[in-house]
């Protein structure tokens, strides 16, 4: 089995994927979200800090579950590790462990690409990859079509302009005084509305709407939220039903965006299987538009169990059968993790 590890934000975790079946025996994660929530927003040092404490706590429980049900770390055949993009500072700690671990076992070291290992967190639970794919990744950094071909060609089709749909979600909602992770805060605000209870006044441009090229933009709706937000507070405190409204309205607004830019995009290609990926998929609302829009052209439309959709090692795992079975290996000394995306994978 594979043994890989996942540090590239705010997110600690271990798993063991089966060179057998593809599967997953076994997944840890720990979050540090309540730790950056004090702070609204991930502090770089706090994050590097936490995964020196909860890798090591991971690597232990992993051993233990090895040595109860495996031949302990020697049924491990190979470390697969998130080598880029991400915090650089998290990334480092998820690498040391690795390169330590492969130099120590004796065994290969895999680098992954955390973009690509979203792609795979659809076929955690699945034998087989389908191909060619074209997924929407929604994150913290970023908002992008990626069109893959095979295990060896993604290319990236569409870019946000300026901010993520997530990091629009989370900045909103550090506007409003609500938790980090933006995402499910907001989502969970905008659940209490239904649009024939919104007034007018809360309506926000849709972005890009009239461009030639498909691309996202998130920057300019989160400063008409924001100076919807200054305008309440000249008379009044931001009070529940004033927030739930707001969140309404921009989700709405946001997911309509993409929709919007999707719609173009399957207009103008034959496209017979999409996915959502990334922790943002995990939004209901998100999920039910793309998933109407895909019926209109007939497109299947995959997505990763919610469990699955944020940060995890499960999805860094099953990326690394396909270079496993390659021997698509890389010398712990020539390992640098990278803030940006450097794969070659995507230099197709
Ligand atoms: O993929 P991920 O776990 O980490 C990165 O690689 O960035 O994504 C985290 C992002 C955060 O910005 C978070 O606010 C957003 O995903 N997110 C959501 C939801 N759940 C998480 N955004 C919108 N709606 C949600 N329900
Ligand atoms: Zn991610």
């Amino acid at each position: 089995m594979i043994l890989s590890i996942e540090s590239s934000c705010d997110d600690s975790s271990i798993a063991l994927t089966s060179l057998d079946s593809n599967k997953l025996l076994f997944h840890l994660k720990l979050s540090q979200d309540d730790e950056h929530n004090k702070f609204g927003g991930v502090v770089p040092e706090i994050a590097s800090r936490l995964h020196t404490k909860t890798l090591p706590e991971l690597l232990t429980k992993t051993k233990e579950f090895l040595n109860e049900n495996l031949k302990g770390l020697d049924s491990i055949k190979a470390i697969a590790v998130t080598s880029e993009p991400g915090l650089i500072v998290s990334l480092i700690e998820g690498v040391m462990m690795a390169k330590t671990l492969a130099l120590s076992l004796n065994i290969p070291l895999i680098s992954i690409n955390h973009l690509i290992g979203h792609f795979y967190s659809l076929f955690i639970d699945e034998p087989n990859v389908i191909f060619p794919l074209s997924a929407l990744l929604v994150s913290g950094g970023h908002t992008q079509i990626i069109e893959a071909k095979n295990h060896n060609e993604f290319k990236v089709i569409a870019n946000s302009l300026d901010d993520s749909f997530g990091e629009s979600f989370d900045k909103v909602s550090k506007m409003l005084k609500g938790d980090y992770p933006g995402g499910p805060y907001i989502e969970k605000l905008a659940k209490n509305y239904t649009e024939f209870k919104l007034d007018s006044s809360f309506s926000l441009p849709l972005p890009l709407k009239d461009s030639k090229d498909i691309a996202f933009s998130f920057s300019g709706l989160k400063n008409a939220t924001r100076l919807l937000i200054e305008k309440e507070l000249e008379s009044k405190n931001l009070d529940s039903s004033f927030k739930e409204k707001l969140a309404f309205s921009f989700q709405k607004a946001s997911i309509q965006h993409i929709t919007h830019q999707l719609n173009r995009y399957f207009k103008n290609n034959n496209i017979k299987h999409f996915a959502i990926i990334g922790g943002a998929s995990q939004n209901l609302t998100l999920r039910s538009e793309v998933e109407k829009l895909c019926n209109q052209y007939n497109i299947k439309l995959l997505l990763a169990p919610i469990q699955f959709c944020a940060d995890n090692a499960a999805m860094i795992g099953r990326a690394a059968i396909y270079k496993f079975k390659n021997k698509d290996f890389i010398d712990p000394l020539n390992l640098e993790p990278s803030p940006r995306s450097t794969a070659r994978e995507f230099m197709c």
